[in-house]
């Protein structure tokens, strides 16, 4: 009797010990720590590794366990990792997709009572979640346009001489493409219609559009992808016209595309007024260096805070409140639209970033290696 005593302490011991991550926000010490599964879609852009480093800072911070996984732009491998943040307990998630093929282990999660932020990124096609953090998207495509027509002092343009502009847009798997697109393009589209600005190649008005859409989409924002349809263009429709201008969705995909510029005679001297967006390292010394025209900045160490915030209130039953965010509502709410569901979404500000203003990203610490830091101050 006194033996089976003993066992059944020892046992409980031994239960408090490895019960698991704790669903109370993870305070405590020790090992019951809830753990927080962070999924990031990629690293060919560079954002992405900042991100999953900041939200994986952030979460232990406020005491959780936290592990980071990047997908590779392929979703069966990002798949895997969510799946293995289950089956180690994971209490939340904070999910940077590849595409809707991540429907099924968001379905799985929300079975678990798995919380799951959409970060960034929606996850499309799902009903299966409640909660998106993002920034404003739609503005991040009007600010690219913005900077286009100031570039171009597109005001000031005739159409005896129209401007001449070539179109590319993010990855058609990312929900976001779609609303920086048309963002941009209620910007240039009454230039368009005016004869003061000529699209050279393929012209979706909207990304309604989606045949066109297509055609200057970027599958999983690839860089050699735009680089080799710019080359493309620049022997094809871009023959005989000089282009003023370039809409690119983000800094990888405009780097890349300047590359093939730089390779044609004609834009040996000029290179076309350019957008970005990420504020890239690379970029913002092209900007710096009067190559790429414009990036937007996206504090993403912000999001990442704003993000592991919204999961604490969530895990621990209180009012959500995100400071120096916005819930979607109105026109906006569209952001947060699954295609099955309207998700709660939080939006962050979007900052236009030009030559004029490149110590924005710098004076908020984005940089932090000092040697950069040193190099934008130059
Ligand atoms: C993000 C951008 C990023 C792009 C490619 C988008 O979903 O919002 O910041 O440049 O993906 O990774």
């Amino acid at each position: 009797m006194k033996k089976l005593t003993v066992v059944l302490l020892a046992l409980l011991v031994a239960g408090s010990a490895f019960a698991g991550p704790k669903a109370d926000g993870g305070s405590g010490g020790g090992g019951g720590k809830t753990l927080i599964g962070i999924a990031m879609p990629e690293t060919h852009v560079q954002r992405w590794v900042k991100d999953g480093a900041s939200l994986k800072a952030e979460a232990i911070k406020r005491g959780y366990d936290a592990a980071d996984q990047y997908g590779n732009a392929d979703q069966a491998q990002q798949n895997q990792q969510i799946q293995s943040f289950l089956t180690q307990g994971a209490k939340a998630l904070v999910v940077g997709c590849i595409n809707d093929g991540v429907g099924s282990v968001i379905a799985e999660a929300n079975k678990d009572k798995v919380v799951v932020v959409a970060y960034d990124r929606i996850i499309p096609n799902s009903a299966d979640y409640d909660y998106f953090i993002t920034f404003n998207n739609y503005k991040v495509g009007v600010l690219q346009a913005t900077s286009i027509v100031d570039g171009l002092n597109l005001n000031a343009a005739t159409t005896a001489a129209p401007k001449q502009i070539t179109l590319f847009a993010g990855s058609p798997t990312d929900g976001n493409a779609f609303f920086f697109f048309d963002g941009a393009m209620s910007v240039l589209n009454p230039f368009i219609d005016k004869g003061v600005l000529k699209v050279v190649g393929p012209y979706p008005k909207t990304s309604a559009d989606r045949a066109n859409f297509q055609r200057i989409a970027t599958e999983n924002w690839q860089a050699p992808i735009a680089k080799t349809r710019m080359e493309n263009l620049l022997n094809a429709d871009a023959r005989n016209v000089t282009l003023d201008a370039i809409l690119a969705p983000n800094d990888t995909l405009a780097r890349a595309i300047l590359e093939a510029c730089k390779a044609d005679a004609k834009y040996r001297t000029k290179l076309p007024v350019i957008s970005g967006q990420d504020a890239e390292f690379d970029s913002a010394m092209s900007i710096k260096n009067g190559e790429q025209y414009s990036t937007i900045f996206k504090d993403t160490a912000k999001l990442a805070e704003a993000a592991i915030l919204l999961l604490d209130q969530v895990l621990k039953g209180q009012t959500v409140n995100i400071p120096g965010a916005v819930l979607a509502s109105g026109d906006l709410a569209k952001i947060g639209d699954t295609g099955k569901k309207t998700v709660k979404t939080y939006l962050l500000d979007p900052i236009l970033v030009t030559k004029a203003n490149l110590n924005v990203p710098v004076d908020a610490g984005f940089y932090d290696d000092p040697a950069q830091v040193a190099q934008l101050k130059q």
